[in-house]
């Protein structure tokens, strides 16, 4: 996500706003930048890179005010450059504004702003709309602009923007993007989160979702969107600057598993049309294309090569096509066959894992088409591919992935809907009953996360284990691997995953009194085969938790415990059956004092052979 401070007041705005912006590095971002009214008009300052970047090339003294924006840029639109950092200006520098989120229709006002008053842009963001709509309809009162600005766009934002003609006054507004005020003594903040005002006050107003806030040095006015002010209570902030960066979660890692409905919903429901159909921005593969391939290769690492795992048997089933899901460390030495009617589909939320990285190289030496599915924008994995599937996961800080996986996740069933139905090898029923339960899983996911404390008891219960095993038939198989990865790199215990059917041909050796296995049972088809697996191994007493979707009980019967995910169909299950994983690995890890954000050994990106 971005990160927006404002500052207006007494001292000095240059200071407090770059301290403000270091205090939202955790974020994650790409660039930086400042815009302060300096003698009659706004001068901006921004530069890729980090802040220290930033505070180089505004380190002139004249280069202050008592009111100023500034913000990080986590890239969504527009690759990480100094024209696309923030903050953005109107032509005549009497308007700048800084920007969180993503203005759907910001092709829609380009045109038209470019059409009907001959604006001439800078940048690739969707961002830069904002400044010239809000200068357009300026004529001396900024807030009725904004007001203005705000009813042209749709989207997520939160923006804040200042008026060279108005050097006292910043205003903000808020629909779907995080904002605060900070109340100070002769001066006052606005920010996308409170560790950017934890220096400098304790006190804050949390401005909620369609409200405008105007600050002064003095005063912060909050207006409904009817326009009428509204009485907000101050709440006053007791955590430290280091737990305000996890928003009151001990670590990233929860965090970031309770963004997951955020992350899938960002994700999906961004790239759904009004009629329905699935707009795959950044995809440029023709009908031809998509027809001429005759084999795709997934190929990623670790986490990335699990959601590869789904993706196989989800592309597979839509699409008809043959997928082969390859390790990128195996697949770049094996002289995979590849030419041009191969798609090559990278996976990777860093975009900067070398293994993946060559492994692309690879395949676009050998003539295959290349679609990268990654997180970070302008990566190296994005920039050298034919065509980018962004996740709209926002930054991923715990080196252990969980929103970046179900997000990829996303861009596995999205592919293979857009494959299957340019293809025709799915029919417009399936294609809407798919999406329909798309559209349903933040609210599931939420349901799961609801049940956290029940998972928790499961970990302390469990949490002394030294082997864990983790079993699944289909889809399931997949995710736990996953589920595995995530309890061995935060909690170091040994954990193992198999296909269930396999166990028999020597794995189930290894199964003693009191192992602990789960057990993934939501694929309906093979419900029953997943029950006999369970009653092989509780035959050589095995602890086992079963993961079965809500309704299907029979599996109670051979397990030590069950957790319910909701109903669903067997396609979409990986994205709920992989949530009580991720929280029992948090959990145990937590019980085994771990450093659950930062595990030994591990580096979030892995960009080394
Ligand atoms: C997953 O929890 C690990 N952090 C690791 O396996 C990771 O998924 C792998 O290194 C791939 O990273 P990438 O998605 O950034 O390419």
């Amino acid at each position: 996500m971005c990160g927006i401070v404002g500052f207006v007041g007494s001292g000095n705005a240059k200071e407090k706003i770059i301290d403000g912006l270091k205090r939202l590095e955790y974020r994650g971002y790409d660039s930086a930048g400042i815009a302060l009214p300096i003698d009659g008009k706004i001068e901006i300052r921004k530069h890729v890179g980090e802040i220290k970047n930033l505070e180089k090339i505004i380190g002139e003294a004249e280069f202050d005010s008592s009111i100023g924006i500034g913000h990080t840029r986590w890239a969504t639109h527009g690759a990480p450059s100094d024209v696309n950092s923030h903050p953005h200006g109107n032509m005549d520098s009497s308007i700048a504004i800084v920007h969180n989120g993503i203005i759907e229709n910001y092709q829609e006002i380009k045109e038209w702003l470019i059409k009907e008053y001959g604006i001439v842009f800078k940048s690739e963001t969707d961002s830069e709309v904002i400044a010239h709509l809000i200068g357009i309809f300026y004529d001396g009162d900024l807030l009725a602009a904004v007001n203005k600005a705000v009813e042209e766009m749709r989207g997520a934002y939160a923006v804040c923007a200042i008026a060279a003609d108005e050097p006292d006054k910043m205003v903000a507004v808020r629909k779907d993007a995080p904002l605060v005020a900070g109340i100070g003594k002769g001066f006052n903040f606005i920010a996308s989160d409170i560790p950017a005002l934890l220096k400098y006050v304790r006190q804050v107003y949390l401005i909620e979702n369609n409200e405008t806030v105007v600050l002064t040095k003095d005063d912060i006015v909050i207006y409904n969107e009817n326009g009428d002010k509204v009485k907000r209570d101050v709440f006053n902030v007791t955590w430290d600057a280091d737990a305000a960066e996890k928003e009151g979660y001990d670590h990233f890692m929860l965090k970031e598993i309770h963004e997951q409905p955020k992350g899938i919903s960002e994700t999906l429901l961004r790239r759904l049309e009004e009629d329905g159909s699935v707009n795959l921005d950044g995809i440029s593969m023709t009908k031809e294309d998509i027809e001429s391939f005759n084999k795709v290769y997934i190929v990623a690492c670790g986490t990335a090569y699990h959601a590869g795992l789904v993706g196989k048997l989800v592309i597979e089933k839509m699409a008809r096509v043959p997928v082969e899901v390859d390790i990128a460390s195996e697949f770049r030495y094996r002289d995979p066959f590849v030419d041009e009617n191969t798609l090559f589909i990278a996976i990777s939320q860093s975009g900067e894992t070398l293994d993946t990285l060559a492994a692309l190289r690879e395949a676009k030496r050998k003539g295959a088409r290349v679609l990268s599915v990654v997180n970070v924008v302008g990566s190296s994995v994005a920039r050298e591919s034919d065509d980018v599937f962004y996740t709209w996961a926002g930054p991923e800080i715990a080196v252990a992935s969980t929103k970046a996986y179900t997000t990829q996740l996303i861009c596995m069933y999205l592919i293979g809907l857009y494959m299957g139905s340019t293809k025709g090898t799915i029919d417009k029923e399936y294609y809407n009953k798919v999406l329909d339960e798309l559209k349903a899983l933040p609210g599931k996911v939420e349901a799961i996360l609801d049940k956290e404390p029940e998972i928790e008891a499961l970990a302390k219960k469990y949490h002394r284990k030294e082997q864990v095993f983790y079993i699944g038939r289909g889809l399931d198989s997949g995710v736990s691997y996953e589920g595995s990865l995530k309890l061995k790199e935060i909690s170091y215990i040994n954990s193992f995953a198999i296909a269930a059917g396999e166990l028999k041909h020597g794995t189930i050796a290894l199964m003693e009194p009191d192992t602990l296995v789960f057990a993934l049972a939501t694929q309906d088809f093979l419900y029953e085969k997943m029950v006999s697996n369970v009653e092989e191994i509780r035959a050589r007493g095995a602890r086992i938790i079963g993961v079965s979707k809500e309704g299907k009980t029979e599996i109670e019967k051979v397990c030590d415990e069950v957790f319910y995910i909701p109903q669903c169909i067997d396609e979409v299950s990986p994205v709920l059956a992989v949530i009580p994983l991720q929280i029992f690995a948090y959990y145990v890890a937590k019980e085994r004092n771990c450093n659950i954000d930062k595990p030994k050994n591990l580096a979030k990106s892995v960009t080394v052979e």
